[in-house]
């Protein structure tokens, strides 16, 4: 089926997977046991785990099939224990080393045994919960034991490979490691995660912008003003000092997360729906994206620690590691000249918010003398992510009274208030659709090369930079705020 009749055929209508066996690699780990096993779940419950479907958790650590279901207990905190008993009855173990064939042999046989036993297609989907350093090596035993080869056949089983960030660290290390991949396997065979987009409301980006009239006309230079992107939050480094220190805020977050949501804010509308289609025009808004002017950097970004990082377990107590990333980007467009996007993220900040503010433009004139056009709040569109996941419209209105009075109301929506509004997490939107085959999702190689292509400059003349420290609990480093008083303008508070 082509891309769009996919979606023709399955708009609106909850798609269930075919039977598989989904192998979750670093299965001891901690994304697993938090978020991976919750989210299938969770799946689970709702009906949409085929109910022949098989899950194998692979790590060094050596449970048996008991051991590891107890291991997962604890982390399935709702339904009854009739529901997590017959979940865990789908979930076997199969302990080894990653760097033995014989574990791929045996983890090979495992699987055969249970497709054999249920006469089923054989779909595999192979999750690497795990540092991505080990990910060359896996993917390579894994095609040694010809475990990602598919038939050419029509409707033959698949096998799909999803991958977590980071994907390299710079455009050389992530070219390369996608040079590995594409030795070994299809781009149409990886899925790499990048969990904001599986975010309700990151989804409703294209939604709102692409499934109504209103807000296309004003969607442009012309009518918008600037547009704040921000991803704070309260929590610092907690216990993974080890990924962080070498990974930073520019990377843990700007690289992904943060580039994402601008893209869906900004890219032109595409010619469907379908995963490619939207995808591509996803790189063409990086693509976009005018590079860091590097001997003027001081004007744009602003780098900074919070204090005490350096005392956190793990981290070295010279780090200069970054913690808070603010940004002004532009993007050299038609729709967008001239309207500078700022972005900002960090660790251990005031408050814990994800959000998109799009802020428009004065009015040319007022009639409402004595309040000048100027002096009028802009009207605002928030999408939040989160928490209070929905979206904000503050526009001017004439205050309940006598008084002849002005002022900003705010109509907002929120997805909790909707009739099914129970939160749908962003790893059960993500495990379904790679086990669905839908790629929409998912990260393209050629988007990862792209934000490489705008981040490495930078990275590279990291240090060209101060690294301010920021008290915790605050707004971040002052400089952040001055970034955008220099351009008369103020963050929205956290
Ligand atoms: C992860 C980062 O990708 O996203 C973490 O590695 C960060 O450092 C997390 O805390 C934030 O995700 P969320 O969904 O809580 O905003």
């Amino acid at each position: 089926m082509s891309d769009i009749n996919y979606y023709r055929g399955n708009f609106c209508v909850e798609v269930h997977p075919a039977p598989g066996s989904l192998v979750i690699f670093g299965a001891s780990g901690d994304l697993a046991k938090r978020k991976l096993f919750p989210a299938l779940y969770h799946l689970f419950r709702r009906n949409l785990l085929h109910e022949e479907s098989r899950i194998v958790g692979c790590a060094r650590t050596a449970y048996s099939d008991d051991g590891f279901r107890d291991h997962l207990r604890p982390f399935l905190t709702e339904g009854t224990q009739e529901q997590q008993t017959a979940f865990l009855a789908k979930v076997c173990y199969v302990p080894g080393d990653y760097s033995d064939s014989g574990f791929y042999r045996k983890l090979d046989n495992v699987l055969n045994a249970l497709e054999a036993k249920n006469d089923l297609p054989s779909n595999r989907t192979f999750y690497l919960a795990m540092p991505a350093s080990l990910y060359p090596a896996i993917i390579d035993k894994l095609s040694e034991n010809g475990m990602l080869e598919e038939s050419p056949e029509p409707d033959a089983p698949w096998r799909h490979v999803v991958l977590e960030k980071p994907f390299g660290r710079d455009f050389a290390s992530a070219e390369a490691l996608d040079r590995d991949l594409h030795s070994h396997m299809r781009e149409d065979q990886i899925y790499r995660i990048d969990h904001y987009l599986g975010k309700d409301t990151v989804q409703n980006i294209l939604m709102l912008r692409f499934a109504n009239l209103v807000f296309e006309p004003v969607w442009n230079s012309r009518y918008i003003d600037h547009v704040q992107l921000t991803a704070s939050e309260t929590l610092g480094v907690e216990n993974r000092a080890g990924y962080y220190e070498q990974a930073g805020l520019l990377r843990d977050m700007f690289q992904n997360h943060m580039l994402e949501m601008l893209s869906l804010a900004a890219m032109e509308m595409p010619a469907s729906f379908s995963p490619d289609d939207v995808r591509s025009e996803k790189v063409k808004l990086i693509k976009s994206i005018r590079p860091f002017d590097l001997k003027h950097l001081d004007k744009t970004v602003v780098r900074g620690q919070y204090e005490g990082y350096r005392a956190e377990p793990g981290v070295a107590p010279d780090s200069r590691t970054e913690t808070f990333v603010a940004a002004k980007l532009e993007i050299a467009n038609w729709r967008w000249a001239g309207v500078p996007f700022y972005l900002r993220s960090g660790k251990r900040l005031a408050a814990r918010k994800s959000e998109i503010a799009i802020v428009f433009k004065s009015i040319p004139h007022s009639i409402f003398a004595p309040i000048r056009a100027r002096d009028m709040q802009p009207d605002t569109l928030v999408l939040k992510v989160q928490p209070n996941e929905g979206m904000e419209l503050t526009i001017q209105a004439k205050q309940p009274g006598p008084k002849l009075c002005m002022g900003g109301v705010t109509m907002s929506f929120r997805y909790s208030d909707l009739p099914g509004g129970e939160s749908f997490d962003a790893y059960e939107r993500l495990l379904l659709d790679a086990m669905l085959g839908d790629q929409t999702l998912f990260i393209r190689s050629d988007s990862i090369a792209e934000s490489w292509r705008l981040f490495t400059p930078l990275l590279e003349n990291w240090e060209s930079l101060p690294l301010e420290t920021y008290p915790a609990g605050s707004d971040g480093p002052e400089s952040a705020a001055r970034l955008l008083f220099a351009d008369d303008r103020e963050w929205r508070a956290l």
